[in-house]
């Protein structure tokens, strides 16, 4: 009988589409997918190292799944226990020292040597080699049919915040060939998918080269964009995560141009002291960050912005945090993500003791939080009463009900008999309930 398998994904959307691919992978290989860990012959943990908790949760699932395995083998049964992701990455050698159970370790640029190892009872245990061309020349296509895909076309990080593991978990910058991501969008819109988001742990930074009149021509973020635009059937393209230092004019541009480009940017400031962003090794300052939140409105003015916010950042202080929120009250996020400083090991940030009293900290998250959902709010109730564009991706939880996204990522939920997903259609936003809305079809 085929061997099932199990994904359990933490973090960010790039590990959301390496599990994708990992799982289509095993497939192809004859595994089955299962729908838990209690039914699959093999668990994978696809983890996340980014903050203290996320790294957590990988130990005491850990913990919980050897207990399950002790108990197969009472029974004659094997199970494998594979941790894949960043903190496989990160601390692979700790993790096999701290659960025995654990049978393979594959950073996040090693998964696609699965199938082969799962077959070669005399491998290693431990890959966590840099192998970004190699994987992602390993992958399939999807099989999936969802109306909203990701695709990664840029792994890794130069940008070396001081505070971040990124660029030690996922290496150095990496940026697919062109033609590979316009063969695998199209693919997917072949398959039924009317929105893409172009994932990358610094995106803006894409570059790739083309060959114009016989000539090597480099290109970069904003020529993917109107590339994949000319793709018939795809109607909505974003991108994620953005450094501000690699937003250039003719991106901005495309936002004015390019009509499939969404008018929403994840831009993270991460704060809003020009004394804690140099700390942070950020590269921008305030003023930067504000005259391009204000040039970008100036091309497209229904761009709406979202960012990451880390408070309590080693030496923060009281003005420190005025300033963040001095940014927040000039922006106008119509959402937004806030951390509390975590200090991961290996990065610079984690050698400054200046750590801000833990109380303090949580004062300061409760407060921006306070102020960004407030923020969120009177965004969303300005686009009561009016129509939108909205993209439906699948079925609501009652009868009948399908739901979709506006072009600035708000969910929309409508009553309707006949089947919306897939479709582009125009919604009139009636009502407002915490975060989503509810509407009609227009007429
Ligand atoms: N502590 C808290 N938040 C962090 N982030 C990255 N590293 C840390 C850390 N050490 C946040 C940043 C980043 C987002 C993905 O996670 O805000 O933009
Ligand atoms: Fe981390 Fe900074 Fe790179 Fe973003 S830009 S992944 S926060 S190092």
């Amino acid at each position: 009988m085929n061997q099932s398998f199990f994904i359990k994904t933490y973090g960010c959307q790039m590990n959301e589409y390496d599990s994708e691919k990992l799982n289509e992978l095993l497939k192809f290989n004859g595994y089955k997918a299962s729908k838990n860990f209690e039914e699959s012959d093999i668990a994978i943990l696809n983890t996340c190292h980014i903050r203290e908790k996320a790294s957590e949760k990988l130990y005491s699932d850990l913990g919980r799944l050897s207990k399950f395995k002790e108990n197969k083998a009472k029974v004659g049964k094997k199970m494998h226990i594979i941790v894949t992701g960043c903190v496989a990455q990160a601390e692979g050698d700790e993790i096999l020292k701290r659960n025995k159970s654990v049978d393979y370790i594959f950073g996040p640029q090693n998964f696609h040597k699965l199938p082969k190892v799962l077959n070669d009872s005399k491998s290693e245990k431990v890959f966590n080699d840099f192998l970004c061309e190699d994987k992602f020349s390993s992958l399939l296509p999807s099989t999936g049919k969802e109306v909203s895909k990701l695709v990664t076309i840029q792994e890794g990080c130069d940008k070396f915040c001081s505070f971040c593991v990124v660029p030690y978990t996922r290496g150095a910058e990496f940026s697919r060939p062109l033609e590979d991501i316009y063969a695998e969008v199209s693919s997917l819109v072949k398959k039924g998918a009317r929105e893409i988001t172009l994932l990358g742990q610094n995106v803006s930074a894409y570059k790739s080269e083309i060959l114009k009149d016989g000539k090597k021509v480099k290109v970069k973020l904003s020529y993917l964009c109107e590339v994949l635009s000319k793709i018939i059937g795809l109607e909505r393209i974003r991108y994620l995560t953005s450094h501000p230092i690699d937003i250039d004019e003719l991106l901005i541009d495309q936002h004015k141009i390019n009509s499939k480009l969404m008018p929403f940017l994840h831009l993270p400031i991460q704060s809003g002291s020009d004394r804690v962003l140099k700390k942070m090794n950020r590269k921008h300052d305030k003023k930067f960050y504000l005259d391009l939140i204000k040039k970008i409105r100036r091309k497209n003015n229904s761009m709406a912005f979202s960012s990451d916010f880390i408070v309590g950042y080693p030496g923060e202080t009281d003005h420190d945090f005025e300033e963040t929120l001095d940014v927040i009250e000039r922006v106008k996020f119509a959402s937004s993500y806030s951390f509390k400083y975590s200090s991961r090991p290996g990065t610079p940030a984690s050698i400054d003791n200046n750590y801000v009293n833990e109380k303090k900290a949580d004062v300061r998250l409760k407060k921006i939080q306070e102020v960004l959902n407030n923020q969120q709010k009177e965004f969303n109730k300005s686009f009561l009463g009016k129509s939108s564009n909205v993209l439906f991706t699948g079925k609501g939880k009652k009868i009948n009900q399908f739901v979709g996204r506006t072009p600035h990522l708000q969910p929309v939920h409508v009553f309707s008999n006949d089947d919306l997903t897939g479709q582009l259609l125009k919604v009139e936003l009636s009502q407002l309930t915490s975060f989503s809305f509810h509407g009609k079809l227009s007429n």
